[in-house]
């Protein structure tokens, strides 16, 4: 039975807001069935909302379900709610551009979306000044391969193994991960995938028709890989040396995420084209863009709307990630998520040190945290006792015994004691149990 189908709603005299919470207990009601019958099959039998979890609200750090559980959460939805979920600054932001322009109408200057782009100008890194709206961090991707070809005219392009751009062809032909590429074999061609932190590989691989290289600055998807000390600048380095663009992809490091308000700071590197998303939208709306310098972007001058779209620069979106910008730096989020994130490092650090059997590493930059397990098994036995615990975690795409950790930047110390005592119940229960970890026999040189 469809929803829209049962008329009760509308026929009782019932006040709005009565309606509208019948209205989502019996879309509750339905998630799991309507979920299997009409979404994603295996994805929502594998979710925890199989369970019987399924999302009501949210707010600050935490995600409630309709029993009214409480979730802390430290997934972040992939690393999109850096300044917490529902902040009033960015919900009376589009609230109040709701009651002005929601879409805008493509003939008339839209004055939010330019707004955004000054102010994304101001907090860029280097001479990076001109931005292109999209909706998503694939698209970002996209856009910026399409800049760096027209732009060198040049089609090769360098990428790193285990890296995630995301799923659309082009981002997907950069993606270097084989369980996502296979299938849709053949990808676009002239990509080249090197070891990630490899300076040397990415040396050799560069050749005279190499339009640009595409990194993330810390590999989120990947298993959140940083790569050794110096890596970035070498990169910088190189590129320049061999007039190939460099593409940053911050869709997931960026807006502060990595205790800097984009990941490349830490090195002092300027990308020639910087990728964003997720975060940019605050939590609220879905946005991505890639930005460039003055030089590059004319490339896109003689047609400007050589590349373009319908959604992207939307007033709604832009409203959200103009005030998500204001609320990172009015907050001093940047500087939390420096300072919680090595809290957080150093009391899993003492997890490590405690269970060694277990975890197999911890490693992170700000509150973009990855904490490896010996097997996937026990990193899913983990994930799934954390969220009785009621702390949302995942796995990350590539590395499927690694659990990131990327919660709201506004966590508190407490907050993660609370998932550090639960982490410690659950590794503690877990220990005498595992007995599968035993070193193996060494055998003896002869
Ligand atoms: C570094 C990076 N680039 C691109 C993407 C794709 O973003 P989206 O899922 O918004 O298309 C992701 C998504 O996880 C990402 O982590």
């Amino acid at each position: 039975m469809a929803v829209y189908k049962n008329n009760s709603i509308r026929k009782k005299t019932k006040t709005f807001n009565e309606a509208k919470i019948t209205q989502y207990s019996q879309i509750a009601n339905l998630a799991l069935h309507n979920s299997i019958e009409y979404l994603n099959l295996s994805y929502s039998q594998k979710l925890c909302g199989a369970e019987g979890s399924i999302e009501f609200k949210d707010e600050g750090v935490y995600t409630y379900d309709n029993k009214g559980k409480r979730y802390l959460d430290c997934l972040g939805g992939y690393g999109i709610f850096n300044v917490g979920h529902r902040h009033p600054k960015v919900i009376s932001a589009v609230k109040a551009q709701l009651d002005q322009v929601c879409l805008h109408s493509q003939d008339l200057l839209n004055p939010w979306a330019a707004y955004l782009a000054s102010q994304l100008a101001q907090i860029a890194p280097g001479n990076l000044k001109y931005t292109f709206f999209c909706n998503s961090g694939t698209e970002a991707v996209e856009g910026a391969l399409k800049l760096a070809r027209l732009y060198t005219g040049k089609s090769q392009i360098i990428s790193t193994k285990n890296s995630y751009h995301g799923v659309t062809l082009g981002a997907l032909s950069a993606t270097g991960r084989d369980v996502f590429r296979k299938p849709f074999e053949p990808l676009l061609t002239g990509f080249t995938h090197v070891p990630f932190g490899d300076i040397d590989a990415l040396a050799n691989a560069i050749t005279e028709d190499t339009a640009c290289v595409i990194l993330e600055p810390i590999q989120g998807e990947g298993g959140i890989n940083l790569p050794p000390a110096g890596y970035l600048k070498k990169v910088r380095q190189l590129t320049k040396k061999h007039n190939v663009l460099l593409i940053l992809d911050e869709v997931q490091t960026g807006m502060g995420r990595t205790g800097k308000m984009f990941a490349c700071e830490h090195d002092n590197v300027v990308p020639d084209i910087l990728c964003l998303a997720k975060a940019l939208g605050g939590g609220v709306m879905p946005i991505g863009c890639f930005m460039a310098s003055a030089k590059i972007w004319q490339a896109l001058t003689p047609n400007p709307t050589i590349h373009n779209s319908t959604f992207g620069g939307n007033p709604l979106a832009c409203a959200a990630a103009s005030a998500t910008i204001e609320v990172l730096l009015e907050e001093h989020l940047i500087a939390r998520s420096m300072v919680m994130g090595n809290y957080f490092l150093s009391e899993l650090n003492k997890l490590k040190v405690k269970y060694p059997k277990l975890i197999k590493d911890v490693r992170g930059k700000g509150l973009l945290i990855g904490l490896e397990f010996e097997s996937k098994i026990l990193r899913e036995d983990v994930q799934v006792k954390l969220f009785k615990h009621g702390v949302l975690v995942a796995a990350t795409l590539n590395a499927n015994s690694t659990i990131r950790i990327e919660p709201p930047l506004i966590i508190t110390q407490t907050q993660i004691d609370f998932v550090i005592s639960a982490l410690d119940l659950i590794l503690n229960d877990l220990k005498s149990k595992v007995k599968s970890f035993k070193p193996k026999a060494v055998k003896k040189a002869v």
